[in-house]
């Protein structure tokens, strides 16, 4: 009997991850949803959703899968552990933490090995990345990489959806935009050029510390110089990244098109858009091409669906291997 719990399974990431539950045909006898006081009575596809509190019933679930944030999962993460569960949590709680494995599904699944009860799912800027990277990291050695990246407003969640959707609408309709909640300009039809929160005195945002910190743990290669931008866009859903790859040893543009071609959850298109990403679990890879300014140096254009693979398509893809091992085949 396998019983899976999903917590946040209101917000965009967490209903992202019952369809795939559904979608994979994961097997689960029971899958129970957990989210704050304020979705008390709310039902998903005939499930009522239970309210994450003291009196929570949080035993005999094998996985629990969470997308609450960041304070939810420091709170409650280590509950279910203790009752049992196997958590992999979404948010960015546990993504430093030395002895908790960071897990890209198709980079780095030997780290499961050594999780003692709660595993990291990567930023989804970072997850797209890793996926299309470590492949040319296995091959040729990364050096530097430049990355400035395109993201949707998905990725801040449902409410972020609500203030591009309520901006344009009011903008397209020749009314006064509302002021911006979410983020600190207005999104729909602008940019705003730093994705993410400045730390005091800090001069990078913690999106593009994510990304920084992020690859080196997953590739576990802190050698690697990595210089971002984070960049919010008014795209529902999809991540785009420009991405500038500086080699070890040379690579060129039909050889990386040729390692990509067979490379796990990548397929290459010419020029890929976070419109046609959305709905599938591939990281699109397209506009390779020689940096001709340096002599080992590769241009790129990743796009991925940021609730999928960057967030619900992982997890799941962990569960799934974590639920195979304890039936008996190895983890990694
Ligand atoms: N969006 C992405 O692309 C993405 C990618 C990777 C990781 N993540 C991470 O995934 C997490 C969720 O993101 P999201 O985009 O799905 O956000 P969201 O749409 O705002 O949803 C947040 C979810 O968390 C629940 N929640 C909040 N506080 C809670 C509490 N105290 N107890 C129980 N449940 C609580 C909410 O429940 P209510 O509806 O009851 O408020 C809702 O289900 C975040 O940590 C985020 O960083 C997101």
């Amino acid at each position: 009997m396998t019983r899976v719990a999903v917590v946040g399974a209101t917000g965009v990431v967490g209903r992202t991850m019952l369809e795939l539950l559904s979608e994979r045909s994961f097997p689960a006898d029971e899958i129970v949803l957990f989210a704050s006081s304020r979705s008390a009575g709310t039902e998903i596809d005939g499930r009522v959703v239970q309210v994450l509190d003291d009196s929570a019933d949080l035993s005999g679930f094998d996985v629990a899968l969470f997308s609450a944030g960041a304070g939810t999962s420091r709170d409650w993460a280590a509950r279910f552990v203790d009752q049992g569960a196997v958590v992999v949590d979404n948010s960015s709680a546990f993504r430093r933490d030395p002895s908790i494995p960071l897990v890209v599904s198709e980079v780095n699944p030997h780290a499961l090995a050594r999780h003692r009860g709660i595993i990291a799912n990567p930023n989804c800027s970072t997850m797209q990345l890793m996926v299309a990277l470590a492949p040319i990291h296995r091959a040729v050695g990364i050096e530097r990489l430049i990355v400035a990246t395109y993201q949707s407003v998905s990725g801040t969640g449902a409410k972020a959806i609500d203030e591009l959707n309520g901006q344009a609408h009011a903008s397209l309709n020749g009314m006064e935009m509302p002021a911006p909640e979410v983020y600190p300009e207005p999104i729909a039809f602008n940019v705003i050029g730093a994705a993410g929160n400045f730390a005091d005195g800090d001069d990078h945002t913690d999106e593009e510390r994510k990304m920084m910190f992020e690859t080196h743990k997953i590739l576990e290669d802190e050698s690697i110089g990595v210089a971002v931008t984070c960049v919010r866009v008014p795209v529902r859903i999809g991540h785009s990244e420009a991405v500038n790859v500086q080699t070890r040893e040379p690579l060129s543009a039909d050889g990386a098109r040729e390692l990509l071609a067979d490379a796990p959850g990548v397929a290459l298109e010419n020029v890929p858009t976070p419109l046609h990403a959305e709905g599938h679990d591939e990281v699109f890879v397209g506009r390779i091409r020689r940096d001709e300014s340096h002599p080992r140096a590769l241009s790129m254009w990743i796009v991925s669906d940021n609730l999928r693979k960057g967030a619900a398509t992982n997890a799941v893809q962990i569960a799934e291997l974590l639920v195979a091992d304890r039936a008996g085949s190895s983890v990694a």
